[in-house]
């Protein structure tokens, strides 16, 4: 049963790798997991996915559970990422949107006017009693391994609140964030507002760490980025912050804002593949990061993908911390047994002392 008491932490957690690299502190083995784990490109997450929709998949405790453990029981991997989606919350407080096979979000009545911003309610835990019941049964669940709790941050929300849908240009969210500041700071205060308190249900529930993606936000120019987006970014940040666990922040295609992403206050920088490591270490200030593999590469022979880890893992060992990833989500199409031969690689790879 759900309850508003915080559990008490497994104490296996104190040794965990995951945990640690965030905070920066030594490691036995670089730690790894995936973003999009807990998705397509697994037949056990196909079969209990069979004729259920994404999103009620997402408010069924014991479907949430089960996908979310998953990939810790084929893999090992030392983090799990909760199974939900960053428009969830939304879709909780009564925004009438669907998570579409193929396509992805779509937003019945797209945001346009300050009216529309002030008709989305805040979220309460009461929206979300959903998550915090499968969260407590997950940390439970899962002992010793830490469970990342996730937000879509302020500007990849917005987006898909203000296309109504997937862009590639986001023409009409950039088009509001230039010509009508007043309502795309509105906008942006909702759904900051939106993302802490889902973040905060998470922590709150047992989640040992937190991600922010800001997917999309390697569409802006850094000054357009620090103007109208890191503040808001950058202030849910700072709330969960109080709560004491981890934050990583994470977006794809932001070699440039590297930097600014790093002072919106996460203790670790997600880097995608485009950005070598070593560069992205000298931007993100003193962080820990996370990353980078070039998810087609899993696709590649496996003595070339493990040399490219290895190039990473050697990268990494620059850094305040380093949490090996791939630099976006595995591909649907990816072969679960390299994934697996991946993450034993990079578990036993011998470390050399920090640089
Ligand atoms: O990482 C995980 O395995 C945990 C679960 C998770 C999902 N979405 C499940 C999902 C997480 C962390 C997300 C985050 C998310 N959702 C992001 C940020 C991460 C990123 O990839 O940059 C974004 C931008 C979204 C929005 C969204 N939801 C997209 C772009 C899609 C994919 C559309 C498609 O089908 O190609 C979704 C749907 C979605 N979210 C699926 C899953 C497993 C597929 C839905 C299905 O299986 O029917």
């Amino acid at each position: 049963m759900s309850s508003n008491v915080a559990p008490t932490p497994d104490p296996r957690l104190a040794d965990s790798a995951f945990l640690k690299a965030a905070r920066g502190e030594e490691v036995p083995h670089t730690p790894v997991w995936y973003m999009r784990q807990a998705g397509r490109s697994l037949p056990e997450y196909l079969a209990v996915r069979e004729g259920v929709g994404m999103l009620e998949s997402c408010m069924d405790p014991a479907l949430t559970t089960e996908i979310t453990l998953q990939p810790v029981r084929r893999y090992g991997v030392d983090a799990a990422v909760f199974f939900s989606d960053i428009v969830l919350p939304l879709k909780a407080v009564g925004v009438d949107l669907d998570i579409k096979p193929g396509i992805g979000p779509v937003v019945e009545s797209p945001v346009r006017t300050l009216a529309d911003v002030e008709a989305i309610p805040d979220l309460t835990p009461e929206h979300v009693w959903f998550i915090t019941e499968a969260v407590q049964a997950l940390t439970r669940e899962l002992g010793g391994t830490p469970l990342l709790g996730f937000a879509g941050a302020p500007f990849t929300v917005a987006s898909y609140l203000v296309e109504g849908g997937p862009s590639k240009e986001h023409a009409r969210t950039k088009a509001m964030m230039f010509g009508a500041p007043d309502v795309w700071d509105a906008l942006m205060r909702k759904i900051g507002g939106i993302a802490a308190e889902f973040l905060a249900v998470q922590v709150r529930a047992g989640a040992s760490a937190v991600q922010l993606f800001d997917s999309w936000a390697g569409a802006l120019a850094p000054a357009d980025y620090a103007a109208y987006v890191q503040p808001h970014s950058a202030r849910v940040l700072a709330t969960i912050g109080e709560l004491g666990v981890p934050r990583i922040h994470f977006g794809v295609g932001t070699s440039n804002l590297l930097g600014p992403m790093g002072e919106a206050g996460a203790d670790v920088v997600g880097v995608d593949w485009r950005t070598p490591l070593e560069d992205a270490i000298g931007r993100v200030g003193d962080r820990a990061v996370q990353g980078n593999l070039d998810p087609t590469l899993v696709f590649a022979p496996t003595e070339v993908m493990t040399a490219r880890a290895a190039e990473v893992i050697e990268a990494g060992r620059a850094a305040r911390g380093h949490i090996f990833n791939l630099g976006h989500g595995v591909i649907p199409s990816t072969d679960p047994d390299q994934l697996a031969r991946l993450t034993e690689f990079v578990q036993t790879y011998p470390l050399t002392p920090r640089r």
